[in-house]
């Protein structure tokens, strides 16, 4: 169902499996002060639709593209093959673009992680992505099933099963990722407020002097997380911004400065 606004300011776009009812239509017209028009989709293979749609992208030396592209363009030990189906992560958005930036600039500059967790990996991209570049052990984890699913198809897609462990859990739950031997590297695209709450996870988790990647902020919340990461000991060494999104490289230069937060 397509619904605009008299002076198209907007077009809502809803789509329904089941037929909209008389009163389910007045309500999105009244709140939303739009004109309905109602329009039948045929019927078509949405996951496979979405893997073609997925169109190659390069983001430095890494060219992402769907199993559908790759056949069709030459593949490298940078190329990342990733069918998303539900899952979150193809490089079309900001926050993972920044993420293999960061990555790839970890690797400019002679940084060499050996113990790396991936925390909301949803199609697996950066733990894919970080194997190709480290020789490192890597855990991705993330608290949806069906991502979960999709990282350990990719992983093995891309030929780096034996270098990534899928786990599901809510951040850094489980002695198995709160280990002692700690991190030299977490990546977290999240969302503000659960990168908020794990902060003092991430810098329990971290080795001394260790990195930190945090994305899927706005220009404000990077800049309060960035203000509020001082307080867990950590440093700012790098920061990108695109079109209101941020992403952050944060160092932990000051163990003994960490505390919790209060709210
Ligand atoms: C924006 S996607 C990032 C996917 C991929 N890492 C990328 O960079 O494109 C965020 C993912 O984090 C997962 N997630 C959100 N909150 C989480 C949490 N507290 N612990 C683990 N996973 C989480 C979501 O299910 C989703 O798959």
């Amino acid at each position: 169902m397509i619904a605009s606004a008299e002076k198209p300011l907007f077009t809502l776009n809803v789509f329904t499996k089941e037929p909209l009812d008389f009163v389910t239509i007045s309500l999105i017209e009244q709140c939303f002060s739009v004109k309905t028009t109602i329009k039948k989709i045929p019927k078509r293979n949405w996951l496979r639709a979405s893997n073609i749609k997925f169109s190659p992208v390069k983001i430095d030396k890494f060219t992402v593209t769907s199993s559908f592209f790759a056949n069709s363009i030459k593949q490298d030990k940078f190329s990342l093959i990733i069918d998303a189906s539900l899952a979150f992560g193809t490089g079309h958005h900001y926050t993972t673009k920044f993420c293999l930036q960061l990555i790839q600039d970890l690797k400019k500059r002679a940084v060499n992680p050996l113990k790396i967790i991936d925390v909301g990996c949803g199609t697996g991209i950066l733990s894919i992505a970080i194997a190709k570049l480290f020789p490192s052990r890597i855990i991705a984890v993330d608290n949806d099933t069906h991502s979960v699913e999709m990282t350990k198809r990719n992983i093995v897609v891309n030929k780096v099963a034996n270098y990534v462990k899928v786990y599901k859990s809510t951040g850094l739950v489980g002695n198995h990722l709160n280990s002692r031997a700690k991190y030299d590297l977490i990546v977290a695209n999240i969302l503000y407020k659960p990168l908020k709450t794990l902060m003092w996870s991430f810098t329990k988790n971290l080795s001394n002097n260790g990195f930190l990647i945090l994305s899927g902020l706005n220009i404000k919340q990077a800049r309060h997380l960035k203000s509020i990461s001082r307080q867990f000991g950590f440093k700012v060494i790098d920061e990108k911004k695109e079109a209101n999104w941020a992403a952050l490289l944060l160092r932990k230069i000051d163990c003994k400065r960490a505390t919790p937060l209060n709210d």
